[in-house]
Order: structure tokens, then sequence, then C-alpha cells
């Protein structure tokens, strides 16, 4: 079974999907991790991040391994490097390259290839995975987003305006939507999930519950309870 969660940034996908992995005892893929190795690659090697081309053949030899608690990019721990402020700017570009996308999302499909298994990102319903068995569409309201990031900064001793935030959000967000290719929207048949007011464990106990219900209606048990797609 795949489980696929799309949604915007700072709507608490990553650790809520990590948490119901782990909870299902499924595999998790962070899909943005791969983006942000690129990404991080790029600017090490100081190749230009719109030479369309030579992106898409970095990208295509890398050796990026996202672990349960570790990212590597060609052997070497990257878990705090790909989140730089400076890489979360740069990446757009590389999430724009459809050569890149193409690249990753055949990644994405092999690794899914016969597995149970939580995977997170934009296009995951859509793109990567559209005949997943559960499709999610995590979301929130734009300042409550940023309320929270604000808060995860001060917890890690980074100050910043809550305007700040948002402004850089609404800008990411607006990219994400835009992109024709793998951009950020709900698939058909997905089941969105609003976040505001909802704690993190009132979130994972919902994901959980439309995980079930789902694989109730797959087995047949639940034939005249169809899902409502919106939760
Ligand atoms: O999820 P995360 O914030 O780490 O993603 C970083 C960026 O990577 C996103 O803003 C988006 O531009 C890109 N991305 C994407 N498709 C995905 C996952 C991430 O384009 N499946």
């Amino acid at each position: 079974m795949i489980v696929t969660i799309d949604g915007p940034a700072g709507a608490g996908k990553s650790s809520v999907a990590k948490r119901l992995a782990k909870q299902l005892g499924f595999d998790f893929l962070d899909t943005g991790a791969m983006y942000r190795c690129v990404t991080l690659a790029c600017l090490r090697r100081g190749i230009s991040l719109d030479q369309v081309e030579s992106v898409a053949e970095l990208a295509r030899d890398l050796k990026i391994n996202l672990g349960p608690h570790c990212v590597e990019l060609d052997g070497e721990n990257v878990t705090e490097a790909i989140r730089t402020p400076k890489v979360t700017k740069s990446i757009q570009a590389i999430a724009d390259n459809v050569q890149v996308r193409s690249i990753l999302v055949n990644a994405q499909r092999n690794w899914g290839q016969g597995k149970d298994a939580v995977t997170e990102g934009r296009d995951q319903g859509t793109v990567a995975f559209p005949m997943a068995e559960c499709k999610i569409f995590l979301t929130a309201g734009p300042e409550e987003r940023a309320r929270r990031r604000v808060a995860q900064l001060l917890e890690l001793g980074v100050d910043v305006s809550f305007e700040e935030v948002l402004e850089l959000q609404n800008q990411r967000d607006s990219q994400d939507t835009q992109r024709p290719e793998g951009g950020l929207r709900p698939a058909v048949d997905s089941i969105m999930v609003c976040t505001d007011g909802m704690s993190e464990d009132e979130v994972l106990d919902k994901l959980v519950q439309i995980v079930d219900q789902r694989r109730s209606v797959l087995l047949g048990l639940n034939r005249n309870e169809p899902l409502s797609n919106s939760q």
C-alpha cells in the first residue's frame, strides 16, 4: 500500500508523515530531501542552477540515500546541510527542472516498488504515484503555517519576524503551485485534511483513521461507507 501525503510548506507534513509511517510499520520517503540534495550538490560544485542539462546530469549521477534518521549524499551525512536557508532559497530552479523531476520521480517509483510506504512531497499523489491506494492532501491556513514556523525557529534560537516568514512562505507557495510540471495541487481522489487548530497528535490520529478506513474499503469490508473527500 502506498500512502501519499502532499501539501504546502509548513503544513506539518514531514513530522506527521514520518510518525504515520512508523505507526503503520511502513517505509517513509521524504521527497523534498531529494530536491534538496540535488540543490546542495549544485551549490557545492559551482554548477549554475539554471544550466538545465548539467544539473540533470549531476542529478542522474548522485547517490542519495534517505535513511530513517539521516540523509546521505554520495556517502556523506547531509541531514543538516540540506536544510540551510541557502539551499531552501535556491531550490526552485531545481524543482522547475523537468529533467531533474523525471529522474527523481523515477527513483521514487523504483524505491516504492513492492513496499508498504508513506511518501511525502508536492506531486506524490498526482505524478509519482497516481495509482496510490491512499492519497492525503495536508494543508493549513498561511497564517497558521507561518506561526508554527516562527515557533519552530524560536525553539532553534533563530529570531525571525512573523511577517518575514509569511512573505517567504507565500513566495514558495506561489512558486510550488505555479510549476507546470509536478506543481502543488491535490489529486482529484485525495482526501483533504486542514490542520488549522489541530495538534500534531490529533493530525496523526486523523491520518491513521483515514488509512484504516481506506484499507477497509480496499478489502471490501466497508462497501456502504464511501470515503468523504473532505475531512
Ligand atoms: O518539502 P520540502 O520543504 O523539503 O521541499 C523543498 C522544495 O522541494 C519544495 O518547496 C518544492 O519546491 C520542492 N519539492 C518538489 N516536489 C516534491 C518535493 C519537494 O518540487 N515532491
